[in-house]
């Protein structure tokens, strides 16, 4: 395995880190950018963020040139135009009708005008445990408890039929986040449709799909099911991951109008920005990179599975852009070894799994390096008799 040697890291993590510290952290990222062929994943970056799942080949070449002609030619101007005719484009695209769509300044303005509109102290979001944290947040700030479900044990996926029972017991909210982050848990069509159409009429079924493109080819997207009427459902997506516009906040939904219009009046007017529709509707013209993108993930996940096989890591077997690993030490000792002997920043602590730690897929580069760092860890020997 071509492990980039520990020294020339430190000797590069240390120049980098000076830098940042002494102040030219835009001035690196402008060169970033300016180095950065979309054929390869960005470069030079300190410290290694595979924390929140991002894109490490960034946007497409298309998005890249729409969102600067949007910086230069529109942003003077607000961006309600162009957000109705993106909003139009993402509805033909998903042959929708008319007031089936809605964007949103990322997935997780959409996320939180779920829980705005559709949960009270007396109609809770079910969330499976673990999830993605967005509803669990939101609705803490309106002081509304979810109800969590704990994962199956089998494939740390939703336990669909638990949370049914909890859906007939205290109506509400349903949270589905499919592929799940963090466990990376798929759900397929059979199971999907299944669960949509026994939840009663009067919940709201929100179906989180931001990693949906990277499972490649035979993913059910619960779009199909807002297309054929299911009233109670709405579907999110977002730009921020495979596209790689995270930075330019771009996410939408799409459920039934009525759904739409009542979430509608909640968001910020005008919170979509131009450059972000522009380099996301550019980015809609390019499935081919999509599938590249797609492709290189994949590649890259059995590549970075087989090194932590090779070095004995246990992991969840995943569908999307990160691995959730488990080295048999804590949260904390994992993650602050990794940071202070790798530079590398992984995912957030997951109470309900202990010993485990999501990893992002970054490029091959970065992928080496963990891999490297991990091995260092495990060679500290059995955690049992760590003391
Ligand atoms: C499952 C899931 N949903 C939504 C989001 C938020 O996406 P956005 O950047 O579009 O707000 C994330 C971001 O990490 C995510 O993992």
């Amino acid at each position: 395995m071509n492990h980039l040697k520990r020294r020339e890291f430190i000797t590069l993590a240390a120049g980098a880190g000076a830098a940042v510290l002494t102040g030219c952290a835009a001035e690196k990222t402008g060169q970033a950018l300016q180095d950065h062929s979309p054929a390869e994943p960005v470069k030079k970056r300190f410290p290694i963020v595979l924390s929140s799942n991002e894109n490490p080949f960034g946007p497409c070449p298309e998005a890249l040139e729409a969102g600067t002609k949007a910086v230069r030619d529109s942003s003077q101007l607000y961006s309600r135009e162009q957000s109705d005719q993106f909003s139009r484009i993402l509805t033909d695209y998903y042959r929708l009708g008319s007031g089936e769509m809605l964007l949103g300044c990322g997935a997780i303005e959409l996320l939180k005008i779920a829980v705005d509109v559709f949960c009270s102290s007396r109609s809770s979001p079910i969330i499976s445990e673990p999830v993605y944290e967005a509803m669990d947040y939101y609705a803490g700030l309106r002081r509304i408890s979810p109800i969590r479900i704990p994962a199956s044990a089998k494939d740390k996926g939703h336990d669909f039929q638990s949370m049914l029972d909890a859906a007939y017991l205290h109506g509400g909210l349903i949270y589905v986040c499919n592929p799940c982050n963090p466990t990376g848990s798929l759900k397929n069509k059979k199971e999907l449709t299944d669960f949509v159409d026994q939840i009663p009429p009067e919940m709201i079924i929100v179906v989180d799909e931001a990693y949906a493109e990277y499972v490649g080819p035979g993913f059910f997207s619960c779009m199909d099911l807002v297309r054929s009427g299911a009233s109670n459902l709405i579907v999110v997506r977002t730009f921020s991951k495979i596209y790689g516009l995270a930075g330019l906040r771009v996410g939408y939904c799409a459920g039934n109008q009525e759904l739409i219009r009542a979430m509608a009046g909640h968001r910020l007017w005008n919170n979509i920005n131009q450059a972000g529709l522009a380099a996301a509707q550019a980015s809609l013209g390019n499935q081919a990179w999509v599938d590249k993108m797609q492709r290189e993930n994949e590649a890259t996940r059995t590549y970075f599975c087989s090194g932590l096989d090779e070095i004995g890591i246990d992991y969840i077997p995943a569908a999307g852009s990160f691995v959730l690993i488990s080295t048999g030490r804590s949260w904390e000792e994992t993650h602050s070894y990794l940071l202070i002997k790798g530079g590398i920043v992984a995912g957030r602590k997951i109470p309900s799994l202990p010993g485990h730690i999501r990893i992002s897929l970054g490029s091959r580069e970065d992928m080496d390096h963990v891999l490297s760092v991990l091995q260092d860890f495990q060679s500290l020997g059995d955690p049992k008799n760590s003391g």
